[in-house]
């Protein structure tokens, strides 16, 4: 494997998707068995889902915070972590993931650019601030209200919503000299132009995961192999 060598000036953007939650026992979206109860996630996870049926919409999430709940981070996690206690301010991590992994291995400059599973929101856009909620709901009747009268929603970008943080990405896209994309298949917007608007600025971009993904002509190096295999023998610092 050739290694990625950070240099001392290099200032690092990482973009992670769902690949890297994988091997904690998280399925990927895009995979065959993505489908979750006959739906695919693109159905369940929109505005109009939410106005149709939020009950099936919280079911979903339910599902997937217990999931989150039970899975512990892997070697990609504490790879990323470890890369961050090493560079500090030079760091910066963006997931498109929900779960709370990245966390709980030692990652603190990162932003969820997707909404995180252990928060809800109001859904009338109220202004209020997303609260901490992990409870895994049995009905709708379970779920609690915004003091203002909105339903509670999971704190999430749906498809369609504009992802949190842009101003923040793109500062930090600018900035930086190197990006590794791990696990993430290139299919879902804006995140997956990241990897053109960094090659504008002149960084290196670097790609880890067992598939080629659909935009990986952008990238400058493609590394085939399973994040938890792979990230803690890349780099070298130098
Ligand atoms: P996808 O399911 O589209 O892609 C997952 C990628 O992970 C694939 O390219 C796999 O090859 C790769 N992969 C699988 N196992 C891996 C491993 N062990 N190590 C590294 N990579 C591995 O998931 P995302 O690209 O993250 O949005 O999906 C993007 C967005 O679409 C998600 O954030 C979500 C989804 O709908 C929202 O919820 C808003």
């Amino acid at each position: 494997m050739v290694k990625v060598r950070i240099l001392p000036e290099d200032r690092v953007f990482v973009l992670t998707g769902a690949g890297i939650s994988a091997e904690s026992g998280l399925p990927t979206f895009r995979a065959e068995d993505g489908l979750w109860a006959g739906h695919r996630v693109e159905d369940v996870c929109t505005p109009e889902a939410w106005e149709r049926n939020p009950w099936l919409v919280w079911e979903f999430y339910s599902m997937r915070r217990a999931a989150a709940q039970r899975a512990e981070p892997n070697a990609a996690h504490a790879a990323l972590g470890e890369m961050e206690a090493r560079l500090g301010e030079r760091f910066f991590l963006c997931t498109q993931n929900v779960d709370d992994l990245h966390e709980r291995a030692g990652s603190e400059r990162l932003l969820h650019m997707h909404g995180e599973l252990a928060k809800s929101r109001c859904e009338l856009e109220c202004g209020r601030a997303p609260v901490e909620d992990g409870a895994i709901y049995g009905s709708l009747d379970e779920v609690g209200r915004c003091p203002c009268g909105g339903r509670l929603r999971p704190h999430i970008v749906f498809f369609g919503e504009t992802p949190l943080g842009m101003e923040r990405i793109q500062k930090e896209l600018a900035r930086a000299t190197l990006m590794l994309v791990v696990g993430t298949s290139g299919s879902v917007y804006p995140a997956a132009d990241f990897v053109y608007w960094a090659g504008r600025s002149g960084a290196r971009t670097v790609y880890v995961g067992p598939e080629r993904p659909r935009n990986a002509a952008a990238f400058t190096q493609v590394v085939e192999g399973k994040a938890g295999e792979v990230l803690p023998h890349l780099f070298e610092y130098v």
